[in-house]
C-alpha cells in the first residue's frame, strides 16, 4: 500500500525538493499545483531525479471540490502546506492576492482534511512570525512572535493563529508548523531549484542572476547596520536540508498516538551576513561579481538566526549542508536554466 502524503505546492521550490526527499524515504507524493507560482520544467527535472513520473494533479486549493477529488482517491497519512505566495515586497503592493490566497487555501485543506479524517499536518510556516527580534538574534522557539511587518509575514503569522484554533477543537489533530528561515540552493543534481518569476525579491538568486548576465548589477541594501559589517544577518538554511526536515516531520506525525501541535525552527543555527553571502559566492565559484552598496530596504529585519535545537531533540533533525553548498548549488542551477 503506497504512503501518500498530499503535498500543495509541490511544483514550487521548497516543495519541489521536499517531494524528491519524501520519495527517498519511502512515501508517494501526491503533488497538488495550479502553476501559478511554480515552473513546468520543474516536472521534467523531478521525472529526471526520481526516474519515474511524479503524481501531479493541477487545480487549485481554494476549489473544495478538487480537494475532495484528491482526498477520495489517495486517502493520504498527510498533507504538507506549501501552496502560498511568499514574496515580501510584492505582498505589501498586492495584499488582497496574499490574504485570499493564503488565508483562503490554510481553511479549505483544513476543512477538507477534518471532513475526510486525515489527522497529520505540516505547515510551511516562516521566521517572518517573529518580526524584528526584540534583543535576542537568535530565536527559540519560544521567542515572542512580534507582529510581522508584511502582509506576507501576516498570512502567516494569522496561519499559525487558524491552525492553533482548529487544533483547540479537534484535539485528535497532529500538528506541525515548520518555521523556515531562509531557503537558498538548489537539488545537487541542478535539475530542480528556484524559480523566481520575474526580477529576484530575495539575495541568492539575485546574486546568480547578476553572475549570469540576467541582471545588470546587484544592490546591497544597506551596510550601515550594527552588524560586524553593516550588512544584515539572516540564517540561510540548504533547501534540501530543509525538505528532510518536512520528511523527518511526516515521520514524527506518523509516530504519534495522540494528537498535538508544535512549531519548529528549521534552520541552520548561524548567521550570515549578505556580504558574507557574496564572498562565498565569489569564493566558491571564481565568478566576478558587479554589486554595489545602496539604502535599506523598507521592512528589513537587521538580524535574525534559528535557535534549532528543538527540531533536533522532537525530530532528530539538523541541518548539514552549508553556505558554500548553498551558493556552489544555487550557481550550478543558474547555469542549468541558461542552457
Ligand atoms: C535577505 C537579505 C536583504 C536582495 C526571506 C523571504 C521570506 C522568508 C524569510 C520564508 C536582506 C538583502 C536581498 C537584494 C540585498 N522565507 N538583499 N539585495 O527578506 O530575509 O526574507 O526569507 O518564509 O519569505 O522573503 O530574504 O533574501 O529577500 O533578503 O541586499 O537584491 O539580503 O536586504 O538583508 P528575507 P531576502
Amino acid at each position: 500500500m503506497a504512503k501518500y502524503i498530499v503535498v500543495t505546492g509541490g511544483a514550487g521550490y521548497i516543495g519541489s525538493h521536499t517531494v524528491v526527499s519524501l520519495v527517498e524515504n519511502g512515501y508517494t507524493p501526491v503533488i497538488l499545483d495550479d502553476f501559478r507560482n511554480a515552473n513546468r520544467v520543474v516536472i521534467d527535472g523531478l521525472k529526471a531525479i526520481l526516474q519515474a513520473e511524479p503524481i501531479i494533479h493541477e487545480g487549485d486549493i481554494c476549489d473544495p471540490n478538487f480537494l475532495d477529488s484528491i482526498f477520495e482517491k489517495y486517502e493520504p497519512l498527510s498533507v504538507i502546506h506549501f501552496a502560498a505566495y511568499k514574496a515580501v515586497g510584492e505582498s505589501v503592493a498586492e495584499p488582497l492576492n496574499y490574504y485570499q490566497n493564503n488565508i483562503s487555501g490554510l481553511v479549505n485543506v483544513l476543512q477538507k482534511m477534518l471532513e475526510f479524517n486525515i489527522s497529520n499536518f505540516v505547515f510551511s510556516s516562516s521566521c517572518t512570525v517573529y518580526g524584528e527580534p526584540k534583543g535576542q538574534k537568535e530565536v527559540t522557539e519560544e521567542t515572542e512572535k512580534n507582529l510581522p511587518n508584511s502582509p506576507y509575514g501576516y498570512t502567516k503569522w494569522i496561519g499559525e493563529q487558524i491552525i492553533q484554533d482548529v487544533y483547540n477543537a479537534n484535539k485528535h489533530l497532529k500538528v506541525i508548523n515548520l518555521r523556515y528561515f531562509n531557503p537558498v540552493g538548489a537539488h545537487k543534481s541542478a535539475l530542480i531549484g528556484e524559480f523566481p518569476i520575474g526580477r529576484p525579491n530575495n539575495l541568492l538568486p539575485f546574486v546568480t542572476q547578476t553572475a549570469i548576465g540576467k541582471q545588470e548589477i546587484l544592490t546591497v541594501f544597506g551596510n550601515d547596520y550594527p552588524t560586524p559589517d553593516g550588512t544584515c544577518i539572516r540564517d540561510y538554511i540548504h533547501v534540501s536540508d530543509l525538505a528532510n526536515a518536512h520528511v523527518k516531520a511526516v515521520d514524527f506525525l506518523m509516530e504519534k498516538k495522540s494528537g498535538l501541535l508544535e512549531n519548529i525552527n528549521i534552520g541552520t543555527g548561524k548567521g550570515t551576513s549578505v556580504k558574507e553571502i557574496i564572498q562565498a559566492f565569489v569564493k566558491e565559484t571564481g565568478v566576478v561579481l558587479n554589486w554595489q552598496n545602496g539604502p535599506r530596504r523598507e521592512g528589513d529585519v537587521v538580524e535574525i538566526y534559528a535557535n534549532a535545537s528543538k527540531a533536533e531533540k522532537l525530530l532528530g533533525w539538523k541541518s548539514e549542508l552549508t553556505i558554500v553548498d548553498a551558493v556552489r548549488d544555487a550557481w550550478n542551477w543558474e547555469q542549468y536554466l541558461s542552457k
